[in-house]
C-alpha cells in the first residue's frame, strides 16, 4: 500500500533536471521538466547506476544511466530497447507548489 510523501517544493528541482529524495525508506529520484515531473527508483535495476545523476532527455521523456548507458523511459519505466525490462516508476505530482510522490 502505498503512502504519499511532501519532498520538498518544485523549486527545489532544477528545470531540466533532477534531484535524489527520500520517501520513507527508499530513494526517489525526481525529474523536472518545466512543470512535468516524473519519478523513478534511483537505483539502476542492471548494476545500481544512481539515475539522479544519469543523462535526463526531456525531449524524449528518457534518462540515461550513468554507469553503462542503458535508456528508461521515465513515464512508463521501461528500458527503451527491450520494454519487457523495467524500472520502478511513482506517481508525483504537485500540490500549492509542494511535490507529492506516492511511493
Ligand atoms: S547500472 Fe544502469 S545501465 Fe548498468
Amino acid at each position: 500500500m502505498s503512502k504519499d510523501y511532501i519532498v520538498g517544493r518544485i523549486e527545489d528541482i532544477p528545470d531540466k533536471g533532477a534531484v535524489a529524495v527520500k520517501a520513507g525508506r527508499q530513494v526517489i529520484a525526481v525529474f523536472r521538466s518545466g512543470e512535468s515531473l516524473y519519478a523513478v527508483h534511483n537505483t539502476c535495476p542492471h548494476k545500481g547506476g544512481l539515475m539522479c545523476e544519469g543523462e535526463f532527455d526531456p525531449e524524449r521523456g528518457l534518462v540515461r544511466c550513468p554507469l553503462h548507458f542503458w535508456s528508461w523511459q521515465l513515464d512508463r519505466g521501461e528500458l527503451e530497447t527491450d520494454p519487457r525490462q523495467m524500472i520502478r516508476t511513482y506517481p508525483v505530482k504537485v500540490v500549492d507548489g509542494e511535490v507529492v510522490l506516492s511511493a
